[in-house]
C-alpha cells in the first residue's frame, strides 16, 4: 500500500518513512501541508500520516481539505502529535481523522495502526466492487428497479431473525448476516453470460433456450468462485458463489442446476429464493402485473415443503410487515 508521509522536520519524516517502508509499504513524503495535499490528489495514496504541527497548513487543516476532497474513495488519515493529550487528541479527531500517533512511536504501535487503516480501505474497496458488478447485472436484465437493493434488505431481515431464535445456529452467525446482505445481490451475476435474445426475450422461452437460461446459476458461481484465487478473505466470496449456484434449487428436489434437497441446499440460498420469488411476486415485470402482498403470501405459504425450506417460510411469516416496508421503501 502506497503511505503519505507530510512532516516537516526532515529527520523525523525520514525515521518515520524507515519505518513505513520496513513494514512493507511504499512510502511518498511531502515537508509540508501544502506539498502534501498535492501529491495526496496526484498519486491517490489511501493512507496518509500528517504531523500536526507544521507551517503554512497543518497537519489538521490538511485533514479539512482532503476530506472536502475525496468524494467517494475514502482516505484512512492519522495524525502526528508530541502528545496525546485528550483535547489534542480529540482536536485531531474532530478534523476528520481516523486516528492519531505520538511521537516516538514504536514499530509494533505503528504496523497495528496502518493495520486498522489497511482493514478500512480494504472493506470499502470490496464493498464499492460488489456494488459495481451488481449494477452490472441490473444493466443487463429486466429486473431492475431497486430489486437488488430489496434483496440485501429481505435477507439480511431474514437472517437476523434465525439468529435471534437461534435457528440454523451452525451456520448463522454475525459474519453470515453481513455476507448475505452483502451477497444476496449477486444472486443472478451470471445472466451477464446468457446471450440478449435469450434473456431479454419476452415470450415464453423454449425447451433449448430454457436450459441455456439455467447455466445463469453455473457461469454465476464459476465466476465468483475464480475471484476467491486473488483474495486472502473469502468468505464473502464463497457465500455469493453458492447462492448464486443455489438459489433456484428447491426444497423437494425440483429445482436446478443440481437438484438438490432440502439440507443440501445452502441456508443463505434458501433464503435468497424466497425473498426472490416474493419480490418477483409484488413486483410489475414485462410478462406480469404486481401481485398484492396477500396473493403473494398465500402463493409462498403454498410452496411451503416444496419449493421453499418450511423453517424460513416460517421465518417470513413472522417478518411479513417487515417484508412489505422493504419493498414499499425501495419501490
Ligand atoms: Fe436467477
Ligand atoms: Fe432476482
Amino acid at each position: 500500500m502506497k503511505i503519505l508521509i507530510v512532516d516537516a522536520n526532515h529527520s523525523e519524516r525520514q525515521e518515520l518513512e524507515h519505518m513505513v517502508q520496513k513494514l512493507g509499504h511504499e512510502t511518498l513524503t511531502a515537508s509540508n501541508g501544502e506539498e502534501g495535499f498535492a501529491i495526496w490528489r496526484t498519486e491517490g495514496p489511501r493512507i496518509v500520516i500528517a504531523n500536526r504541527d507544521m507551517p503554512v497548513i497543518n497537519g489538521l487543516e490538511l485533514c479539512h481539505q482532503i476530506r472536502g476532497a475525496e468524494g467517494s474513495r475514502y482516505t484512512y488519515i492519522m495524525i502526528l502529535t508530541a502528545n496525546d493529550d485528550t483535547e489534542v487528541v480529540v482536536n485531531a479527531l474532530d478534523s476528520g481523522a481516523d486516528n492519531y500517533l505520538t511521537r516516538p512511536c514504536s514499530l509494533a504501535e505503528l504496523k497495528a495502526k496502518l493495520g486498522v487503516g489497511e482493514r478500512i480501505v480494504e472493506i470499502e474497496s470490496r464493498d464499492t466492487v460488489i456494488f459495481a458488478i451488481s449494477k452490472l447485472v441490473e444493466s443487463r436484465d429486466y429486473e431492475t428497479g431497486h430489486h437488488l437493493e430489496r434483496m440485501r434488505h429481505y435477507t439480511r431481515l431474514v437472517a437476523e431473525y434465525l439468529y435471534d431464535n437461534n435457528i440454523y445456529r451452525e451456520h448463522v452467525n454475525s459474519s453470515f448476516i453481513e455476507n448475505i446482505y452483502l451477497t444476496s445481490p449477486l444472486h443472478d451475476i451470471g445472466k451477464v453470460g446468457i446471450p440478449d435474445h435469450i434473456l431479454l426475450k419476452t415470450d415464453r422461452l423454449d425447451d433449448q433456450e430454457w436450459e441455456i437460461m439455467k447455466t445463469h446459476t453455473i457461469i454465476g458461481y464459476d465466476t465468483l468462485m475464480a475471484t476467491c484465487n486473488y483474495q486472502l478473505k473469502t468468505d464473502y466470496l464463497q457465500m455469493g458463489a453458492e447462492i448464486a449456484l443455489s438459489h433456484h434449487e428447491k426444497w423437494d428436489g425440483t429445482g436446478y442446476p443440481h437438484g438438490l434437497v432440502g439440507n443440501e441446499i445452502p441456508v443463505s440460498a434458501r433464503i435468497v429464493a424466497i425473498a426472490d420469488v416474493y419480490d418477483a411476486l409484488v413486483s410489475k415485470r414485462v410478462y406480469k402485473n404486481a401481485y398484492p402482498h396477500g396473493v403473494s403470501r398465500a402463493i409462498i405459504i403454498n410452496s411451503t415443503g416444496k419449493h421453499f425450506d418450511p423453517v424460513i417460510v416460517e421465518a417470513f411469516q413472522a417478518l411479513e410487515k417487515q417484508f412489505v416496508e422493504i419493498h414499499q421503501r425501495y419501490r
